[in-house]
């Protein structure tokens, strides 16, 4: 095993190794991993095209080192603990062994179904084991997979669907979300409708929805494994072959499906489980992510069975059938590593304690965050209540482009601040800029946050656009990849995530393009023009706020909003919906045409003077009039 780090001094020993010669550094944790064949060099790379490859030209299956580097020792491990939407539906447990048979047989049914290398491949399914084996199967025989999370709309899935040209879709007839049955077959098969490249669909039978089979396209998942054998050889992967491609919204109206690869991902997530959450080897590691989101690729799935752990995955949602079911999960199964999303512990903190009081907790002994900057207040509250005082937090910080942990305290090593995400891991050399691209050195500064030197784990393109990737990430700040963070160094030289400083908005951790909200809110045909911007709220950490102008000849207020917001559940889903919509006779706008959105945001957040330069408005009345009715916003 890679070294674990288990003190400061170590951490600061290793950070400086990295730095100082990143080709041993990564030499001594890669050399642990089987390689069908070792790489001529560690990294090579240019942030201005971009053009980034690590372990050049080795070869290996991410799979063989999950099991097969693992069977000896680790067989009869449990891998995977599944915990059902209903507490009294029987719990699953896969032993490593159990997983590999599965993950196998997947591979020989999915390759009999016509699926081969390079092939990409759908997964919008429910959290159940057999979503992380449809995941593995795929690495198995090198098809990309694009999990697409289940609470999208048939257009968004149809979206992704098309920019992949994706051959195969792996569904279920629904999925259990609390006291709710999702039929999510139906909305694979109207996606279906507008998509022409898929050839098969794949059902899992889990809620005994109704569902209807086309013939020659549709097939149960357990008609196709059965008979199937668990014999399998790994494929051979280049490093630099794609494991996946994972959608995420940017700040232009199109989602970005954002590529990683499979050498470099496979080390940087497995060193950074190890060493932020601090595993042992009889620990259970529960994230409450679901697999749709980068957290569930990285810190349920491949993170922690890379370095042998047994991970839980949980079907259903923190609030059924009571609020305590995160804490009567932690009891039952005795986790000891709980990670989980500042907007989940604003919303249980919102019950109180209460609901916290009968379990136990004891076993607990690392609380980790993600997603979105973490108020103060939430963090004390988890401390507290949570972790009873005892558990150190980690506030990781990372992205979806980043695929793996970038700034995060290593638990129980570096002492934590409240919201600070504080240092960067190993590997991981940040950089502040001001506007104008000048590195602001030293302490106490303020700016974008920036990495100068890439990570093992970083994405290479965007899936058939890699242009786009150049301009979005490498084309703000010379040689730089830019996070589109804002960040705070303090004068300890601890790392505070300041939240994001372009269009998109950060709602319960979920990222959201405001263009790509606005563009489904104008698809409705009585909305004339509307701007979208995020506001401070509660529980969700920010909430979507829209101004529209409409034309209000034959709807009332009340309908119209509703429709609208019909409107974004359809076309992207219930997590796009706006908060609060403000009819607006105008917007505030250049004289060139662009939209203020700096003057809505503060108007938006209840701020409603110093708005800075207005002059170059348009029509400068507008705000006042916006102003004067924000009352009306609902
Ligand atoms: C935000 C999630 C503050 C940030 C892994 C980033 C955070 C975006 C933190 C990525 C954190 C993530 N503190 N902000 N600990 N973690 N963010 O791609 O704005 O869904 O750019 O990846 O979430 O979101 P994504």
């Amino acid at each position: 095993m890679a070294r674990k780090i288990h003190t400061l001094g170590g951490y600061i020993h290793e950070y400086q190794r990295s730095i100082l010669d990143p080709e041993a550094f990564w030499t001594q944790v890669a050399d642990t991993f089987y390689w069908q064949k070792k790489w001529d060099k560690i990294v090579e790379w240019d942030f201005e095209t971009p053009n980034i490859n690590w372990f050049v030209n080795a070869k290996l299956n991410i799979t063989e080192n999950i099991f097969e580097r693992f069977l000896y020792t680790k067989r009869n491990k449990p891998a995977i603990i599944w915990e059902p939407n209903d507490p009294n539906e029987p719990s699953i447990t896969l032993t490593y062994w159990e997983l590999y048979e599965k993950t196998c047989q997947f591979a020989n049914a999915l390759k009999a179904n016509g699926v081969e290398k390079g092939d990409r491949v759908i997964i919008y399914m429910p959290m159940v084991p057999e979503a992380a084996i449809a995941m593995l199967a795929c690495a198995r025989i090198g098809a990309i997979h694009s999990v697409v999370f289940a609470g999208f709309s048939a257009t968004s899935l149809a979206d992704r669907i098309n920019d992949c040209s994706a051959k195969m879709v792996l569904t279920s007839d629904g999925n259990f979300r609390g006291s709710k049955t999702i039929p999510v077959k139906k909305v694979v098969d109207e996606a279906l409708e507008n998509s022409s490249s898929i050839e098969k669909v794949i059902v899992l039978e889990r809620t005994l929805t109704p569902v209807t089979m086309k013939p020659g396209r549709d097939i149960w998942w357990h008609e196709a494994i059965d008979g199937i054998s668990s014999d399998n050889v790994a494929e051979t992967m280049d490093s630099e072959d794609m494991l996946f491609i994972l959608y995420t919204s940017g700040s232009t109206g199109k989602p970005k499906g954002v590529v990683h690869t499979c050498g470099g991902y496979m080390i940087y997530t497995y060193y950074t489980f190890k060493n932020v959450f601090q595993y042992s080897d009889d620990d259970i590691y529960w994230c409450t992510a679901d697999i749709g989101w980068i957290t569930g690729h990285s810190y349920i799935v491949y993170g922690p069975l890379l370095d042998g752990a047994t991970t839980l995955m949980f079907e259903g949602i923190p609030t059924h059938p009571h609020p305590g079911r995160f804490w009567e999960i932690v009891d039952k199964y005795k986790v000891n590593q709980f990670y989980t999303a500042p907007t989940a512990i604003r919303a249980l903190e919102a019950y109180g304690i209460d609901p916290v009081l009968p379990y136990k907790l004891d076993s607990l002994k690392v609380l980790g965050t993600v997603g979105e900057p973490i108020n103060e207040e939430a963090w004390h509250w988890y401390h507290d209540h949570i972790g009873k005082g005892k558990c150190p937090i980690v506030d990781t910080w990372w992205q979806t482009e980043t695929g793996s942990i970038l700034i995060s305290p290593l638990a129980g090593i570096t002492p934590t601040k409240p919201a600070y995400a504080t240092l960067p891991l190993p590997g991981v050399q940040p950089i502040i800029v001001d506007n104008d691209g000048k590195e602001l050195k030293g302490n106490s500064v303020e700016g974008n946050l920036c990495i100068k030197f890439p990570w093992p784990s970083m994405l290479r393109t965007l899936y058939g656009d890699h242009d786009r990737c150049r301009q979005t990430y490498f084309s703000s700040f010379k040689g730089l990849y830019f996070t589109g963070d804002g960040v705070k160094r303090d004068e300890d030289g601890y790392y505070r995530i300041l939240g994001r400083v372009d269009d998109v908005i950060n709602v319960s951790g979920h990222r959201m393009g405001t263009a790509e909200v606005e563009n489904a809110i104008n698809e409705h045909p009585k909305v004339i023009e509307s701007a979208v911007v995020g506001y401070p709220h509660p529980i969700k950490g920010q909430g979507i706020y829209a101004f529209a102008i409409c034309d209000m000849s034959d709807r009332s207020e009340a309908n119209l909003k509703n429709e609208i917001r019909v409107t974004v559940t359809n076309i992207i889903g219930p997590i796009a919906k706006p908060d609060l919509i403000q009819i607006v006779p105008g917007l505030p706008k250049t004289r060139s045409g662009k939209i203020m959105r700096r003057i809505l945001r503060k108007i938006a957040s209840g701020d409603s003077d110093n708005f800075g330069d207005t002059s170059t408005l348009l029509d400068p009345d507008v705000v006042d009039k916006i102003i004067a009715d924000t009352d009306s916003a609902s």
